[in-house]
């Protein structure tokens, strides 16, 4: 049982993961900016007797982080673990390339999980011990076509991630390295394009539960895709361009922007 911050926890794999983990009896402080959703999600938890409060607020904004911290720690303690999973991600073609996209890309995957680590960060290294859960993505590996923003912020959570574990492993603090490749959310919705190895969200979100529960550093599913992506990233690069070659710049769209 653990005092635990999930962030993006009002839809897709957040929202699907916060029950199983509150079905073992963990405290979950859910965040993101959809009160409304974020309030469906806290009332399910409690009717299957469950506990959890809504933090609404945006990751991007630190000042809020660290108020929403705060309020957990003055309501139950310090977070014991967290679960930076709030993301988004939005194609870019050379075409449309836009920088704002790119900054507001990473103000979200890379800097909203770097204002949560920090918000705990001081809390855990008190205690002397705690679990640090950073969602990542296969994407992180490899430049993809029309993804390179979204590839560039997952790569740096990945080096973040892996920067602190070293460090933190000495402390008593674990860190997790999630890497999902596709699974059935709204992100994911609004693909045009082939997704390999599609997952549905249940099986995504017991896949990140595993990861969790076995404080596994680094753990990447399906296999299938997590396998090719491990080959992709030992391909040189002209055979790696020329695999990817005609491959349209992706014509997602993020939930919002
Ligand atoms: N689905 C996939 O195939 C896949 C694959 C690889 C990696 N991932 C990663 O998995 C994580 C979850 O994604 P998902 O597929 O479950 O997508 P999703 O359904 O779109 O969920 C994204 C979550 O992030 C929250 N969020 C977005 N911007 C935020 C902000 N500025 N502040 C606070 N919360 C914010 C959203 O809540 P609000 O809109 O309410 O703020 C939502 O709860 C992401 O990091 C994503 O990159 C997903």
């Amino acid at each position: 049982m653990a005092i635990v911050l999930l962030t993006g926890a009002s839809s897709g794999l957040g929202a699907a993961l916060a029950p199983l983990l509150a079905a073992d009896g963990d405290k979950l402080a859910l965040a993101a900016r959809r009160a409304d959703k974020l309030a469906g999600v806290v009332d399910q938890i409690r009717a299957a007797g469950g506990e959890a409060m809504a933090l609404p607020l945006d990751v991007t904004d630190r000042d809020a982080v660290h108020a929403a911290v705060k309020t957990v720690e003055e309501t139950w303690g310090p977070v014991e673990t967290l679960i930076a999973n709030a993301g988004v991600g939005k194609p870019v073609s050379p075409e449309t390339y836009d920088s704002s996209v790119v900054e507001w890309i990473f103000q979200v995957n890379v800097m909203g999980m770097s204002h949560c680590i920090e918000a705990v960060l001081p809390g855990m290294l008190r205690a002397g011990r705690g679990h640090i859960v950073g969602v990542g993505s296969l994407a992180g590996y490899r430049g993809l076509p029309g993804s390179g923003p979204y590839c560039a912020s997952k790569a740096a959570v990945r080096l973040l991630l892996e920067g602190l574990r070293v460090e933190l492993r000495q402390k008593g603090i674990p860190v997790t390295h999630i890497a999902p490749g596709f699974v059935e959310t709204p992100m994911t919705a609004v693909n045009e394009f082939d997704m390999p190895f599609l997952l549905p969200l249940e099986a995504g979100a017991r896949h990140m539960y595993r990861a969790i529960r076995f404080k596994k550093a680094h753990y990447a599913f399906p296999w299938q895709l997590a396998t090719a992506m491990g080959i992709g990233r030992a391909l040189p690069n002209g055979i790696w361009d020329r695999v990817l070659a005609g491959q349209k710049a992706q014509k997602s769209v993020a939930q919002d922007d």
